[in-house]
């Protein structure tokens, strides 16, 4: 692509976002938690004080950490325990999940969410066995790497939908979504990670999960890519791009065997935020 056209395909992707009324920003307590948590002299009580607020946000976030993903023997009660069991890393993919949730589920509904954490946890399995990056980040760039899908629907449902039915029989997800909107929901997805000040390399996982070779981190989006690939509903079978797999080192075995580990392991979270 010419790169006249990429900056009036970016273009048209600012202007949508910024005037997009439907579209949810960041809550203000999120917002505030993940200031937090991103400054290293922040102690437990202040984060606790700022989520203790939400009260709804609170209460996911407890039923997440005593959920079967984390395993903890003991119940959790309070926030405070949470922080400080868990850390503030994993607090933040918590807050990003309970936040991401309610924009996800009502526009682009339950297949795109459960995909998504499945793609999270996926990203977040994969980052540790690699012993590559950061597993709590690869969970969250699982978690938004379709989140520009949402965007579009909120957008133009009805366009979307008939995205959905060409891919059904076939069509390229982003020729198809470029022949309707004119960009796709990777270029859609990094600019809406920008807008919520994520950090970079969630937003090039966003923008690379297809095609991640080209991205400018390319294990990074390599790892969302495998995530995405195993976690397609409709696909039973993960498929893979070989020059892909054998960019990095990472081996897959028996791809559905993963694939069903993967589901399994996503269980309690998808119970907790259905
Ligand atoms: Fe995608
Ligand atoms: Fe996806």
């Amino acid at each position: 692509m010419s790169n006249d056209k990429k900056q009036t395909d970016n273009l048209i992707v600012e202007q949508i976002l910024n005037n997009l009324p439907e579209l949810p920003s960041m809550p203000a307590i999120v917002a505030q938690a993940l200031n937090l948590i991103d400054d290293p002299n922040t102690e437990v009580k202040q984060l606790a004080d700022v989520l203790s607020k939400d009260i709804s946000m609170t209460t996911q976030i407890l039923k997440l950490v005593n959920s079967a993903y984390y395993g903890f023997p003991a119940q959790i009660t309070s926030i405070n325990k949470a922080m400080a069991l868990l850390g503030f890393d994993k607090i933040r993919t918590l807050i990003l999940s309970v936040a991401v949730k309610p924009m996800m589920m009502s526009y682009s509904g339950k297949a795109l969410w459960n995909h998504s954490i499945r793609c999270a946890v996926g990203a977040h399995h994969i980052s540790k066995s690699l012993n590559y990056g950061d597993p709590d980040e690869a969970f969250v760039m699982g978690l938004l790497h379709d989140i520009g899908r949402t965007v579009m629907q909120i957008y133009n449902k009805n366009a979307y939908s008939e995205i959905d039915k060409l891919v059904a029989i076939g069509a390229d997800v982003l020729e198809a979504e470029r022949t309707f909107y004119g960009f796709t929901h990777t270029e859609m997805g990094k600019a809406l990670v920008q807008k919520w000040k994520l950090p970079l390399i969630i937003g090039i996982a966003a923008q690379h999960h297809h095609n991640p070779l080209e991205a400018e981190e390319t294990v990074s989006a390599s790892i969302v890519y495998v995530a995405n690939q195993i976690t397609q509903e409709q696909l039973k079978y993960p498929v893979f791009n070989n020059e892909i797999i054998d960019s990095f080192d990472y081996e897959i075995q028996n791809p559905d065997a993963l694939r069903e580990e993967i589901f399994e392991l996503s269980k309690p979270i998808i119970e907790v935020l259905s």
